[in-house]
């Protein structure tokens, strides 16, 4: 992908929501969509993170369970109270199930219930709330699913349902909700440096030489999906090979360099 250029305003007069804002891709979300000339309502519910990264990029910090429907129509309220609206989002919280390893039998329903809520519930839901508010301005939505959501991923099950289960919704939904103005797309990273990554999974990664993204780099990607003039487009974004439109009729995995 080309530098970004530092002059770019092209976000300017733009009120985004950016989720899971505290931490890794996230945070560098918040902070370039910031760069780009955006209002940033960045939110997670790490507080004490969240607020450092809002106040050094000059984002509004607010805490918010994406699972939970009443703190999406609360956050939105006010946030159309206090810019008049919203533009865009970038839906991109997400958890894995247990930490790594673990057995697929020993998952708990609370566990199952967890990553479902937070990376299911937590993209669907505020599109649901979202689509009123964005769709008459013209808006679009972003929402972080992986390259797990593209194939299986041995090592979380679970996670890999939910992220399938995200490129499955944005895909399906994207027509309906361009009829009543918003765009919707989902991007499928494959490895970036964020505390996502425990060292067992840094572990694994590495036996596979596999190189990692910067979120930096993710974060620019998904600014440039927000401003694409289409819908419904699942790209994937690995390490040396940009952001490719994921073809869903041949179904080959992007090589990992
Ligand atoms: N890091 C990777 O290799 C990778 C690859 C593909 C996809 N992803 C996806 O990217 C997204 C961001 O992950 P990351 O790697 O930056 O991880 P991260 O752990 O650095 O950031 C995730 C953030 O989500 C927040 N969060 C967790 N539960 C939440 C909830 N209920 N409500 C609001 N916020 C909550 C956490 O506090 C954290 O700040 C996730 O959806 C993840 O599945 C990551």
């Amino acid at each position: 992908m080309p530098a970004a250029d530092p002059t770019d305003q092209s976000f300017a007069g733009a009120v985004a929501i950016v989720t899971g804002a505290a931490s890794g891709i996230g945070a560098a979300s918040a902070r370039h969509l910031r760069r780009l000339g955006a209002t940033v309502i960045a939110t997670d519910v790490a507080a004490d993170a969240l607020r450092a990264v809002a106040d050094d990029c000059g984002a509004t910090a607010r805490v918010l369970d994406v699972a939970d429907p009443a703190a999406w129509s609360a956050l939105i309220d006010e946030t159309v109270a206090e810019h008049g609206g919203v533009d865009h989002a970038h839906l991109n919280a997400g958890i894995f199930t247990r930490p790594h390893p673990y057995a697929v039998r020993d998952v708990t329903v609370a566990d199952y219930r967890r990553v479902m809520g937070v990376n299911l519930d937590g993209m669907v839901l505020p599109v649901l709330a979202l689509a009123p508010v964005i769709g008459p301005r013209g808006g679009s939505i972003v929402c972080t699913a992986s390259l797990a959501g593209l194939g299986p991923y041995y090592d979380d099950p679970f996670y890999a349902a939910t992220k399938h289960a995200v490129v499955a919704f944005v895909r399906s939904a994207a027509p309906q909700l361009a009829a009543e103005g918003l765009r919707l797309h989902a991007i499928c990273p494959g490895g970036v440096r964020t505390g996502l990554i425990s060292d067992w999974v840094q572990d694994r990664i590495d036996a596979r030489s596999t190189t990692m993204l910067d979120p930096a780099e993710v974060a620019e990607a998904v600014a440039a999906m927000l401003a694409d003039p289409g819908t419904g487009s699942v790209r994937t974004i690995v390490a040396g090979r940009g952001l490719v439109e994921y073809d869903f009729d041949r179904g080959v995995m992007p090589a990992a360099d």
